[in-house]
């Protein structure tokens, strides 16, 4: 694409002369008979190169270079005066961007040319750079959201860890709660001693029940968090039972949503095949789906969850649907971006990790939603490496 060069000078014939000497360069030419009729093409073009006067009637060369430099500060600027002083040639380049300061008359005029093609090749090199310098940026600011989502990866990693030395050594103690909260309330049953009244019977009776129902959920909860801790090496994979998972990721989720009075639907599809993956991360993924689907549930509403078989393309469906606010339509694609978040304390990386982890699994999260009405995240795992008695992926390629 050809260059745009615009000549700004009050003098006809001087217009002509300089057009006349450029035009076998390439460029494509312009020209402007005063100040103001240069800063008029100024705004509405992409000049390369301004060649200009300095002392014009209505505005004069300064209010040009001023302009270039508000509306094109990439432009490179000639400028070709009469009334060559110290001080004007420095007011000049206060002004703005000048490449070059010439004085009239020239004596060859043919050194327009070669200071034209010079000013075009360093406007073009600083464009470059600017250019570069984006490209770095940017690089850098993606590399900047990478390590941090990393860190919060390793730090999940490291919170399972822990989460697993605290479950083994809870195990135990709770088997025995367990057992002898059982027996007390059974004994209790078949033999009730007889200064107790009916109330007070009932009561303990009752208090008892509450006490095994809470150790059996102690007991489940520390249960799932060993098998989270097992799989929780980022690369140890295995054939993963995704209702199993889910069921897993309920303990942790079930209780929030009751709590905030939001119904719990569980469609899991029976027989499903199982997916080659990594469980503790496909857990972290439903966790945080189910985490988000009860922050923009209102009380009273529904959050569903549904798995599904799929044939073509072989693999499993899982979707989690609720009935909150929904998302506007234009904030859709930036959900998944790291640190996008319209919670106070969110971080904005749930969403981000999550698509990290389905990719990871070579899969596809998908999201549909409407505002006011409710949005579904729904999940694809293909299950064909898991059915081929050798699986391609290598669990050491799957960090
Ligand atoms: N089920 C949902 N309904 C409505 N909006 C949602 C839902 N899930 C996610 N969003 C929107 O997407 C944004 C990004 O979600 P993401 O899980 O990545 O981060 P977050 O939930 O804001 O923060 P964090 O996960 O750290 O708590 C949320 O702030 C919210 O605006
Ligand atoms: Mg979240």
């Amino acid at each position: 694409m050809s260059e745009r060069v615009l000549i700004v000078d009050d003098e006809e014939d001087l217009r002509y002369i300089y057009m006349r000497q450029l035009r076998g360069d390439g460029y494509l030419l312009d020209t402007a008979a005063d100040g103001e009729e240069a800063i008029g093409k100024i705004r509405e073009n992409e000049y390369a190169v301004i060649l200009t006067d300095m002392r014009m009637p209505r505005k004069d060369g300064l209010a040009v270079i001023a302009a270039a430099r508000e509306y094109l500060p990439e432009a490179e600027i000639i400028v070709l005066t009469g009334h060559g002083s110290l001080e004007n040639a420095l007011q000049a380049f206060k002004a703005g961007n000048i490449f070059e300061y010439l004085l009239k008359p020239l004596d060859d005029i043919g050194i327009l040319n070669t200071v034209v093609a010079r000013a075009l090749e360093r406007r073009n090199l600083r464009k470059h750079n600017c250019e570069l310098f984006d490209q770095l940026q940017r690089a850098y600011e993606e590399l900047r959201q990478k390590s941090e989502a990393l860190f919060q990866q390793e730090k999940m990693s490291a919170i399972g860890t822990l989460a697993a030395g605290v479950a083994h050594e809870l195990n135990n103690p709770l088997t025995a709660v367990v057992g002898f909260a059982q027996l007390v309330s059974e004994k209790l049953r078949s033999n009730r001693p007889s200064n107790w009244n009916d109330t007070e019977y009932e009561r303990i009776a009752q208090a008892l029940d509450n006490l095994v129902h809470g150790a059996h959920r102690a007991r489940d909860i520390v249960s799932t968090l060993l098998r989270f801790a097992r799989a929780s090496k980022p690369s140890a994979r295995s054939l993963v039972d995704m209702n199993q998972t889910l069921r897993d990721a309920f303990v942790f989720t079930e209780h929030l949503l009751l709590r905030n009075g939001i119904t719990l639907e569980k469609q899991l599809a029976p027989e499903l095949p199982p997916v080659w993956g990594n469980a503790a991360r496909l857990q972290h993924v439903f966790t945080n789906l189910l985490i988000n689907a009860q922050q923009a549930t209102p009380s009273g509403g529904t959050v569903r969850v549904i798995t599904e078989h799929s044939e073509e393309p072989k693999g499993v469906w899982i979707h989690v649907e609720d009935t909150g606010h929904g998302i506007p339509p234009e904030e859709l694609d930036k959900i998944f971006e790291p640190f996008y978040t319209r919670k106070e304390n969110g971080t904005g990386l749930g969403l981000s990790i999550a698509k990290q982890i389905v990719d990871e699994h070579r899969g596809e999260i998908r999201v549909l939603s409407t505002l006011g009405e409710g949005t579904r995240f729904s999940v694809f795992l293909p299950t064909d490496e898991a059915q081929s008695s050798n699986p391609p992926r290598d669990s050491r390629e799957a960090a």
